[in-house]
């Protein structure tokens, strides 16, 4: 296992018992789910060596590790962003870890730009494919065949039983559940409107910054994927209106009851199937 990943791991076993094969990123505005683990343990990212400091503002840094509903789970609350100028190795490190320490499941969220001019501000969706657009890849380098393949097969990145359970608890929930492509770019500039038609003739849904380094690892290690992304704002070019941090704060906010309702009756049902 490579050195920082062990490292990580190890002074994380130190601090927890449970074993959770489920773990949930928790992208911008969305972190509230963690509120809702009867936490063992709060691991600080600080506090996890070979960890950098996350320093956007908004997204703290911390492993919640404990029962969501009687379902263990780690919660991974604050990202590296490949646009805070962190290499690849560094943008998927928690994703190694929770790898490491036993994942078998990965729910991954993000709040991210609608290009698909039927999607609404505050709208779910459901990731059935991405477009990696960063022109960089987390697995450039030396492979670890004690982790996965040289050359991943990406075509079910994302898991389609969980994408099926999804919607179910979306319906059960009488909530309206979208499903489309999620195109990451390295940001930190939104697109131009130009970009974000190019998106849209490439058969994008949604643009982001991040989770796809994410989901190209943690499928390379055989762990599933769910993703969900909060279409925060309409992306640029769509409506007559100029694109701010504080939208995609204040729609995330909106839509957080939801998502967690959402994330959380999805958990039950891999943890009970
Ligand atoms: Cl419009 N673009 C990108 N790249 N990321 C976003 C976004 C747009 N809205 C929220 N996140």
């Amino acid at each position: 296992m490579d050195e920082t990943v062990k490292n990580a791991v190890d002074a994380i076993k130190k601090k927890m018992d449970i074993q959770p094969t489920i773990a949930v990123t928790l992208g911008s505005g969305l972190g509230g789910l963690a509120d809702h683990i009867e936490a063992e343990a709060v691991i600080r990212y600080e506090d996890i060596p070979g960890f950098p400091t996350s320093t956007v503002s908004g997204h703290a840094g911390e492993f919640v590790i404990g029962h969501l509903k009687e379902v263990p789970v780690i919660a991974i609350k604050g990202r590296f962003h490949y646009y805070e100028g962190y290499p690849m190795q560094k943008v998927v490190l928690p994703t190694r870890v929770i790898s490491a320490l036993g994942v078998k499941t990965l729910i991954v969220s993000n709040a991210a730009g609608g290009v698909n001019t039927s999607y609404s501000p505050g709208d779910l969706m459901v990731i059935k494919d991405h477009i990696n657009h960063m022109g960089d890849h987390p697995l450039i380098g030396p492979n670890d065949e004690e982790i996965g393949p040289r050359f991943p097969d990406m075509s079910t990145a994302y898991d389609e039983g969980l994408m099926e359970v999804a919607h179910e608890e979306a319906k059960s929930m009488g909530l309206q559940l979208q499903r489309g492509v999620y195109a990451a770019t390295t940001g930190p500039t939104y697109e131009t409107p130009t970009e974000v038609r190019m998106f849209r003739t490439l058969g994008a849904d949604a643009v982001g910054m991040s989770t796809v380094p994410e989901v190209i690892t943690a499928r390379h290690a055989g762990v599933k994927v769910l993703g969900i992304s909060c279409i925060s704002n309409a992306a640029a070019g769509i409506l007559d209106q100029p694109l701010s941090h504080e939208e995609v704060i204040e729609t995330t906010e909106r839509v957080k009851t939801n998502f967690t309702e959402l994330v959380t009756r999805i958990i039950l049902r891999i943890e009970t199937e």
